[in-house]
């Protein structure tokens, strides 16, 4: 069995994971190297039995120890375009976190490079993509079970630890995460995309900050099992200790609609400190209503004149991390690509379509205005469109 010799940049608590998930699911992989200043993946990799590899001043000098089968990129958000555009310019496989990258610029920059062609496979951890349920959703829609679709309804709420954790972790900056929803939900609005089977026209928004800010610090802050509510995990590279008085600038909750070109409409609302949990698609079709709960991993289905019991559907698996086996699938879908030649889920152009609904999202909400996002499809068309490079 061949053994993948891996090179991370950004050995933070995602790569971590999905390094265990690989290894867990069969894969004979030897982490060679690292850039990073100080890896917070670090306690999740001894636990998996990982040995580190060496670490590398910077990227410049882990490209120079390669080769490598597998360049993984798991830095904060606003380093992804650096990372990723260096690992392509060192010619091997790249693996990199969502959102591929953090900004409108970046993406119509990074669509003109990978237009081009001549870089080698990018492949981006839009992990959803692999769950067995969200594969099913998509299955079902693409079958035509729901008939055409008319509107959707979705949601994602996070409870109190995990808003805490985003409180004071560098997801709280934007100019380090983008937004709540960039990194949080661009999984969800890439597969609106791909259920609409259209990109969003029109956008509106509405969000703020209303629950992680000082005035809320007098706010109990244990739960009534006399557990801390708010600072469970480590906040890690450059976290903040107190999630209600920290400089964060993005949104802890936030709401937006959605028009698609071909009429299809979504509402999506979300929380991140909330008693119930949520995070669930309802799917309306003219034929059919699907909703998907990603929490308890259940699919529910009927057909619109069905007067019997819903087909009701458990995928099982649940975790305690909510992923509820995700990064096991991604790691099969990946080793099938690498393998075989399978096809991945996912590419990179269906994540930069997701990141730029999402940050037409929040260009909404800034403006205070809908949004029409022609201007914004044009512009990565022509850049989607770039010729190839003209060869000596
Ligand atoms: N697909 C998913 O479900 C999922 C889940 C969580 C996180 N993520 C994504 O994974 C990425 C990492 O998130 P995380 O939760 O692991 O964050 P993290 O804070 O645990 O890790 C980030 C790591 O990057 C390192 N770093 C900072 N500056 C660096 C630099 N200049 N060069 C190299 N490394 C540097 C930090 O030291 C840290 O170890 C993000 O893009 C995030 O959006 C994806």
């Amino acid at each position: 069995m061949k053994t993948y010799r891996i090179g991370v940049i950004g050995l933070g608590q995602r790569i971590g994971h999905v390094l265990s998930a690989m290894q867990e699911m069969g894969w004979s992989l030897e982490l060679s190297a690292y850039a990073d200043p100080a890896p917070v993946g670090a306690p999740v990799l001894r636990q998996a039995g990982i040995p580190l590899g060496r670490a590398c001043a910077d990227p410049d000098q882990l490209f120079a120890r390669g080769p490598y089968d597998l360049v993984m990129v798991g830095s904060p958000n606003h380093l992804h375009f650096a990372h990723v555009n260096r690992a392509l310019d060192a010619g091997f496989p790249v693996f990199a976190e969502k959102p591929i990258v953090r900004t409108e610029t970046e993406t119509l920059a990074l669509a003109k490079r990978l237009a081009a062609g001549g870089t080698p496979p990018l492949f981006i951890g839009l992990v959803m993509r692999s769950m067995p349920i969200v594969k099913a959703v998509i299955a079902r829609v693409d079958a035509g079970e729901l008939g055409e679709i008319v509107s959707i309804d979705a949601t994602e709420h996070l409870p109190p630890e995990h808003g805490g954790y985003l409180a004071r972790n560098w997801r709280r900056k934007a100019a380090w995460g983008g937004s709540y929803l960039l990194d949080k939900v661009c999984h969800d609005f890439d597969i609106f995309g791909r259920i609409a089977g259209a990109r969003p026209a029109k956008v509106a928004s509405f969000g703020g900050r209303r629950i992680f800010t000082p005035e809320g610090a007098s706010r109990p802050r244990r739960y009534d099992t006399g557990e801390e509510a708010f600072v469970q995990r480590d906040a890690g590279w450059m976290g903040a200790n107190d999630p209600f008085h920290s400089d964060m600038d993005v949104t802890d909750h936030q709401t937006a609609m959605l028009q698609y070109d071909n009429q299809v409409r979504l509402t999506f609302h979300a929380n991140s400190c909330v008693s119930l949990p949520e995070r669930r698609w309802y799917v309306a079709g003219t034929e059919g209503t699907l909703i998907a709960d990603l929490v308890r991993n259940k699919l529910m289905v009927r057909r619109t004149l069905d007067r019997g019991k819903p087909q009701r559907i458990e995928y099982g698996g649940l975790t305690a991390d909510a992923h509820n086996g995700a990064d096991q699938a991604m790691a099969l879908d990946l080793k099938a690509t690498m393998e075989k030649g399978a096809p991945f889920p996912v590419s990179p152009f269906d994540s930069m379509a997701a990141g730029l609904t999402v940050m037409a999202v929040d260009r909404a909400m800034a403006l205070g205005e809908m949004l029409d996002c022609a201007p914004m499809w044009a512009a990565y068309d022509e850049a989607c469109s770039a010729p190839a490079p003209v060869k000596a």
